[in-house]
């Protein structure tokens, strides 16, 4: 696989070396204004990063975001496959990641040479790829999507095309469900942290609290998902707990994103899916969670970890991103004007 992250050199700062009386904020802050820089973070990054961020969005509306900004320096505080694609839609800026080693389960499942043979295997169809992948696999695809956006781009696609969807099988399944395809053919890796719902636990926390809608990740499991009054990406989640009457919802994706539904609707009650063992924590994203306020600091400083593409394979990546960004439809008025 192409490596794309430049890693600090043997002079860069440390975490060890960092006075523990610094404040973090105001260091942050004076280096965000200094370079010109603007921090974009995922929902389900930390509580304190989500907060200091000059954007928190869901895959798509960052993808935009990136895209768009007049930034000289963007800071992304969410997973590598994530700071890359900031880098193929905007390779004149300088695109730093706090971590170069929050990967993603997805993109792990599906290496790019399996991925190619996958391909060659299916002449006759088009691939759309889950945006949570390596640049390499991008290049490789024809429409990149989001779980934002998928349902929608198949729709717009000939009934009759057959379809590659990769890597994740829960997201291709629920599309194919939605979408009445049976030409669909789903590569078979799924999400971590999705996998860890139990279905018999929620089924119970479900008899406790009548009241509570379920809202879902497309990354969930069938049986999860046959569970939910509402499915969709992580601004849908938001979107629809935020509008709905309900005061009670049980949300089964990555427990961060609880803290922008807090702020975003507030005095609403928010209980994240159970594990198999009745418990949360297991939901909570390993990759995520490896970027803190001290290496977003880190990052700004050393300039390091940085996202570097070689251009061919960025010109290839860009293709169906491009193609993905032109089958989304309008960004929606908060992406604009955040
Ligand atoms: P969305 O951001 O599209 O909701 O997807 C979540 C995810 O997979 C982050 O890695």
């Amino acid at each position: 696989m192409t490596e794309t992250i430049q890693l600090p050199d043997a002079t860069a700062r440390k975490e060890a070396d960092l006075d523990p009386t610094l404040d973090l904020e105001a260091e942050i802050n004076r280096l965000r204004k200094e370079r010109n820089a603007i921090i974009l973070a995922h929902y389900y990054q930390d509580d304190e990063i989500q907060d200091l961020a000059d954007f928190v969005g869901d895959s798509l509306d960052l993808s935009r975001k990136a895209a768009a900004t007049d930034a000289d320096v963007i800071v992304f505080c969410g997973v590598r496959f994530m700071g890359e694609v900031a880098k193929i839609l905007s390779p004149q800026k300088t695109v730093l990641i706090p971590d170069a080693e929050a990967g993603c389960s997805l993109e792990d499942s599906c290496p790019p040479d399996q991925f190619k043979a996958y391909r060659e295997k299916y002449p006759d169809h088009l691939a759309l790829t889950y945006i949570n992948c390596s640049a390499d696999v991008k290049a490789l695809s024809d429409i990149i999507v989001t779980s934002s956006n998928a349902e929608a781009i198949v729709n717009q696609l000939p009934k009759d095309q057959p379809i590659l969807f990769a890597p994740d099988r829960h997201l291709g399944a629920y599309i194919k469900r939605k979408t009445g395809r049976d030409n669909m053919e789903l590569w078979p890796g799924s999400c971590i942290i999705h996998e860890q719902f139990s279905e018999r636990e929620l089924i119970k926390l479900k008899v406790r609290h009548p009241n509570a809608r379920v809202a879902a990740h497309p990354e969930c499991p069938e049986q999860i998902l046959q569970q939910a009054d509402h499915v969709g990406s992580t601004r849908m989640l938001l979107d629809y707990v935020t509008n709905d009457p309900a005061q009670e919802f049980i949300i089964a994706t990555e427990p961060h994103i609880i803290h922008q539904m807090q702020l975003d609707a507030p005095g609403k009650t928010f209980i994240p899916a159970p594990g198999a063992d009745g418990q949360c924590d297991c939901a909570n994203c390993p990759f995520m969670a490896k970027n803190t306020l001290e290496k977003l600091y880190l990052c700004m400083v050393n300039d390091a970890p940085a996202v570097t593409i070689p251009e061919t394979l960025r010109v290839d990546a860009l293709k169906p991103l491009e193609r993905m960004l032109d089958m989304s439809g309008p960004a929606p008025a908060k992406t604009e004007a955040a």
